[in-house]
């Protein structure tokens, strides 16, 4: 008896530290946040709108096949849509600090960090993004970026305009470790080579014929899309 218990005690220690160390998923836990989608507001640059910044950050980062997407649920973590990553993605609404997916993105051991290496981390821009959207309450907010007007007047930069917005919407699928349909996005030449035969174009305005990109979540907004189209145009140059 005594002998088990030497075997035993160890076991069960590890195994009650190695699932508290792990991001398990609260089951009991159910949202219940204000939500507010309607997209009739413009954008204001104090607050974080979850459909506009956040999920599709979340979902080329996270959300991916294999990973946190609706159908693989790593861990029983479901991130590709509002009630899903407020239900299993450990965000303790009001406190970044407090939340298990603040953690994971911020931890310092690259074994234990989201995304896995040899993923890079996610960029401090984009982590003070993510604690800004908890702290201001985790909420499903939207804007609509086309009320903020759409100022198409100025020359279109590759590097300002059009890297960001891919960035944003495509990359975290199109990098070097996961190349989705064996395509990244990473770099100037390499969003170049999808411009050839307006696969771009194809994908982001969801014209028939393409894959519609980003595959789930949001459409990337017509003043984007239209920034693109005039960049192209334009020649696609590397400014
Ligand atoms: C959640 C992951 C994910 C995101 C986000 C994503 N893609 Fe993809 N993409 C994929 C996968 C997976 C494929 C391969 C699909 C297939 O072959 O069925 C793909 C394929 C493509 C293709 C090839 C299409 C074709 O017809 O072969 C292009 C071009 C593309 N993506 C561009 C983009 C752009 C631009 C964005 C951002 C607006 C984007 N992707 C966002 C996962 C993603």
């Amino acid at each position: 008896m005594k002998k088990l218990s030497v075997l035993v005690v160890p076991v069960l220690i590890y195994l009650f530290f190695n699932t508290s160390c792990t991001h398990m998923p609260d089951p009991e836990f159910v949202p219940d946040p204000p939500t507010d989608t309607t997209q009739n507001n413009p954008c204001s640059p104090d607050t974080v709108y979850f459909q506009n910044e956040v999920l599709p950050l979340i979902v080329s980062s996270c959300a991916k096949s294999g990973c946190h997407d609706a159908a693989t649920k790593a861990e029983r973590i479901n991130l590709s849509d509002y009630n899903s990553i407020l239900r299993t993605g450990g965000i303790k609404v009001g406190n970044p600090n407090g939340s298990e997916f603040i953690e994971v993105i911020t931890e310092t051991r690259v074994k234990d960090r989201m995304p896995p290496s040899p993923e890079p981390a996610l960029s401090a821009t984009q982590i003070e993004l993510l604690k800004k959207w908890i702290s201001q309450g985790a909420k499903n907010l939207a804007c609509n970026a086309n009320l903020n007007g759409c100022d198409t007047s100025k020359t279109i930069s590759f590097q300002k305009d059009i890297m960001p917005v891919i960035e944003l919407n495509c990359k975290g699928c199109h990098s070097a470790y996961s190349a989705g349909g064996g395509i990244k996005l990473t770099n100037y030449t390499e969003v170049k080579n999808v411009v050839t035969g307006g696969v771009l174009i194809g994908v982001m305005d969801q014209l028939s014929g393409f894959k519609p990109m980003p595959p789930a979540g949001n459409k990337v907004d017509r003043c984007n899309i239209s920034k693109i189209k005039i960049w192209i145009r334009n020649g696609a140059p590397n400014n």
